[in-house]
């Protein structure tokens, strides 16, 4: 088994180990409403894109053995529910090149060990299902498609995004059915569950956002509209796999984008936030298990993603100023997850993004509504804290660490972060030990590997400057 060798809470975040009941309070399984799945306790390992794939996104059996070593470790390491990183619809639509696509039945044998790995250690395996849409680079997908024509924009220049093309309503009909297909496969191969990506600016986010949903067909215009993409998969999926078939969806809180800001003047945050408690309630009534609350997307990634920039501190002022104490804050989405899960009665949330101390977890599990004094957050998501250390929910949950361990800290942002992260997946998926330290760090063969997937994307541009 990988584990990590850091054990000295000097270097991590915290300042406590939990109680006794903190612990058990994390260690409590949890009953999903509408499939009955029980998981095991209260941790999630995040999406995390593992780049692990070939890159026609087929999984042969070198790729399934990288995968079988890294989702060892995760679940060895104590997650109750694991979900994958984005798996794609459709191979020629991509978010990264090395990502798993699963269109059909050809490599049910392969999934199918993919998901027991899992299982085999009392955890729920989730493939994360997506599209990309607008968000893929011009090295992979050279002619993008979105729901309307609109261009990514605030996006480092030296990396090439082309324009999208609009949807026909034709093929967006054929999508939907892409999500219940790749659902449907992963179905039968044994896996919990599928959670949909509708966050983070991918296709089905850049449906239900009127900034890049500009259609004037069923699809578009009202907010009923804009999210019909969304429940017609939720509902197709229901339809072509048994009630024991879990969903879930990860959503963005709000897109706190400043163009957004700047674009609709007074209340532009309000007015996502109003929606996406909307879209939650309608998720509920369609029997969604779980929803996973995070927020950002590429034209706000490194800000709001990764380090909680740009959130307003509390939600009777949300004028998207960012406020100092803002950053104090651990878990970046808080107080968005709290406003969506008041609104809901049986659905349960997920809250991901910069959970890093044990009593952080904990409390979050505390606060809790009116609404039949049910809780507001059900789960903790984890993403980068589980790739220098997989097994961080069983040291948590045996009271012997702080928090995550404090990883150096690296110009360039958002690229350092996943350049830190997927370097130690693929050590894990070469069953080696993550690595902290930051020496070690510049040394590894396998994070120079993983920065080199974002060599085709960046050298692309300089190949085509205009
Ligand atoms: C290397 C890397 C890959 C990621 N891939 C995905 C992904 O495939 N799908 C997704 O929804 N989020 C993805 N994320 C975002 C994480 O799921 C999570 O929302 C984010 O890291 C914040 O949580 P954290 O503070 O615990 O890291 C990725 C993040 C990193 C660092």
């Amino acid at each position: 088994m990988v584990s990590a060798s850091v054990s000295n809470n000097s270097g991590r975040y915290g300042t406590a180990t939990l109680s006794s009941e903190d612990q058990a309070l994390l260690a409590q399984p949890l009953t999903l409403p509408f499939s009955g799945k029980v998981i095991k306790n209260r941790f999630c390992k995040a999406a995390l894109s593992e780049s692990l794939g070939r890159s026609d996104g087929h999984i042969d059996k070198e790729v399934l053995d990288r995968h079988v070593h890294l989702y060892d470790a995760w679940a060895r390491g104590g997650s109750g529910l694991i979900l994958t990183g984005n798996v794609m619809v459709d191979r020629t639509m991509r978010e990264m090149e090395h990502n798993v696509a699963v269109e059909d039945l050809a490599e049910l044998d392969h999934l199918k060990v993919w998901a027991q790995t899992v299982q085999k250690q009392g955890a729920a395996l989730y493939a994360q299902i997506n599209h990309p849409g607008r968000q893929t680079y011009a090295c992979l997908t050279p002619a993008p498609v979105a729901p309307s024509a609109v261009p990514v924009s605030n996006f480092p220049s030296f990396i090439a995004i082309n324009p999208p093309r609009e949807l026909s309503n034709a093929e967006v009909k054929g999508l939907v059915k892409s999500f219940v297909q790749t659902s449907v496969v992963l179905y039968k191969a044994g896996f919990d569950g599928v959670e949909l990506h509708a966050a983070h600016g991918f296709l089905i986010s850049q449906f239900l956002n009127p900034r890049t949903n500009q259609r004037t067909d069923e699809y578009g215009s009202t907010p009923e509209n804009r999210s019909r993409f969304l429940s017609e998969i939720v509902q197709g999926i229901k339809a072509a796999t048994p009630k024991t078939f879990s969903i879930g969806v990860k959503v963005n809180s709000v897109d706190f984008g400043r163009q957004r800001k700047t674009q609709d003047g007074n209340g532009g945050m309000e007015k996502d936030l109003e929606e996406g408690v909307k879209v939650a309630v309608m998720l509920e009534q369609l029997g969604v298990d779980f929803i996973e609350v995070s927020g950002g997307c590429y034209e706000s990634f490194a800000a709001g993603l990764m380090e909680g920039k740009g959130i307003p501190d509390d939600l009777d002022n949300l004028d998207g100023v960012q406020k100092t104490s803002t950053q104090k804050r651990e878990a970046h989405f808080a107080l968005f997850a709290e406003r969506i899960s008041s609104a809901l009665s049986t659905t349960k949330i997920i809250l991901t993004g910069g959970f890093v101390s044990a009593t952080a977890m904990a409390d979050s599990l505390k606060t809790t509504t009116a609404v039949a004094q049910k809780p507001h957050i059900d789960m903790v998501g984890l993403g980068r804290s589980v790739c220098t250390e997989p097994d961080l929910p069983n040291r948590i949950l045996s009271g012997s660490v702080t928090g995550a361990t404090r990883l150096p800290w690296l110009p360039g942002g958002y690229f350092s972060e996943v350049y830190m992260c997927g370097g130690n997946m693929r050590r894990m998926a070469y069953q080696k030990e993550p690595l902290s330290y930051l020496p070690w760090l510049f040394l590894s063969p396998d994070h120079a590997a993983y920065g080199m997937t974002y060599g085709r994307v960046i050298t692309h541009k300089l190949m085509h400057p205009f």
